[in-house]
């Protein structure tokens, strides 16, 4: 993508989840299923859950602190604080907890909705403000603790997500290291996957009436989920490096959602991307939400596999239906 002015890099990351394992085989004293079902169709071996002390701000904060760190800055130069999350502590918006967890005391800090795609739509957000010239050192974070709102009854979905959060810093660079990036939604297909309020009326005056209510467990329409994944995230991916102006030979990683094995595979395959050179972490998180991409971005730079100039091909997706792909090189 031609751009003249300041441009982005990622300059630390960094992840945590919590110290709670599940493994399929303890699961299945929950619900009728087997390791044996959730690996092959998923991948999944095991999942990390939060406790009831676990919170969201905790989870989100350690990431940030590890990515502040490796970017070598200190947090009160950090101008910005994204917050990417479907499961705040508070629906107010979790962001500034993490600004005062963190002693950011100079960044202003919000949350950003996008579901699983909320990685790539915040590093996109990051970049425009980056670019722009209005701050230079934005924390980007994805956190998600999906068990609070499973259906811990539904064997069709409880199977697959895990808690987690991961980090990243961005900064403006002399060189853009955003190559080219492409963001879809479509909320026509919104019924597909939901965490959704239902309303209760309640009468406030005889002639006024309020509703009040809950957000119910996460339901799904896992094979809608499935086809529209492995059809639009190659679509967006080859958008997106058409915009960088790229072939898929100048990929050294794939980085999807984690959502699932099968998906990673099938857009790898459409992409003729070889399997070596697609990231996938989920069988020992599941499927985290907003926290896949950073969370599996952080273990393989500290596992030494992505290395400072690697071009990687990120795509997000996911509820709303929202789907992204972002292609960027690591590092200055
Ligand atoms: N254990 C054992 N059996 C199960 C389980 C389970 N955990 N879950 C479903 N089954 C059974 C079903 O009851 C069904 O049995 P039936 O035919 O007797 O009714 C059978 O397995 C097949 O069920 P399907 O739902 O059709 O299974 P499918 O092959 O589609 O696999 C899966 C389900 C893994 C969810 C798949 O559809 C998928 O991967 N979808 C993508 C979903 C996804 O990745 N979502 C997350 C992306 S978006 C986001 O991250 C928020």
């Amino acid at each position: 993508m031609e751009y003249s002015g300041v441009g982005i890099a990622i300059t630390g990351c960094g992840s945590s989840a919590p110290n709670s394992t599940v493994t399929n085989d303890q699961l299945s004293q929950v619900v009728e299923t087997s390791d044996e079902w959730i690996a092959s169709r998923t991948g999944i071996r095991q999942r990390h859950l939060s406790d009831s002390s676990g919170t969201l701000v905790d989870l989100a904060a350690k990431a940030a602190k590890s990515a502040i760190e490796m970017a070598g800055i200190e947090p009160d130069q950090v101008d910005l604080i994204l917050l990417a999350t479907s499961t705040p502590d508070d629906l107010f918006g979790s962001a500034c907890q993490v600004q005062a967890a963190i002693g950011a005391s100079q960044a202003v800090a919000f949350d950003l909705t996008a579901a699983c795609s909320g990685f790539v739509f915040g590093l996109v957000t990051a970049a425009q403000y980056i670019r722009t010239g209005v701050y230079r050192n934005v924390v980007l974070i994805g956190a998600d603790v999906l068990s609070r709102w499973v259906d811990w009854n539904d064997r069709r979905t409880c199977v697959l997500f895990g808690d987690g959060a991961g980090a990243v810093v961005i900064q403006a660079n002399e060189r853009d290291r955003l190559l080219g990036f492409e963001l879809r939604s479509d909320g026509t297909q919104n019924r597909c996957l939901n965490l959704a309020y239902a309303s209760t009326a309640k009468p406030l005056l005889e002639d006024c009436e309020i509703g009040q209510g809950n957000f119910q467990p996460i339901t799904m329409n896992g094979q809608e989920v499935y086809r529209f994944a492995v059809k639009r995230v190659p679509e967006v991916i080859e958008k997106a490096l058409f915009r960088a102006n790229l072939g898929v030979d100048a990929i050294d990683w794939l980085l999807l959602h984690q959502a699932n094995q099968r998906i990673l595979d099938s857009v790898a395959d459409r992409l003729k991307i070889p399997s070596e050179k697609v990231i996938s972490n989920l069988a020992k998180y599941g499927n985290t939400s907003a926290a896949s991409i950073p969370l599996a971005l952080d273990e393989a730079v500290r596992e030494g596999f992505v290395k400072t100039g690697d071009t990687i091909a990120a795509s997000g997706f996911g509820a709303g239906l929202t789907w992204g792909a972002a292609i960027f090189q690591w590092g200055r």
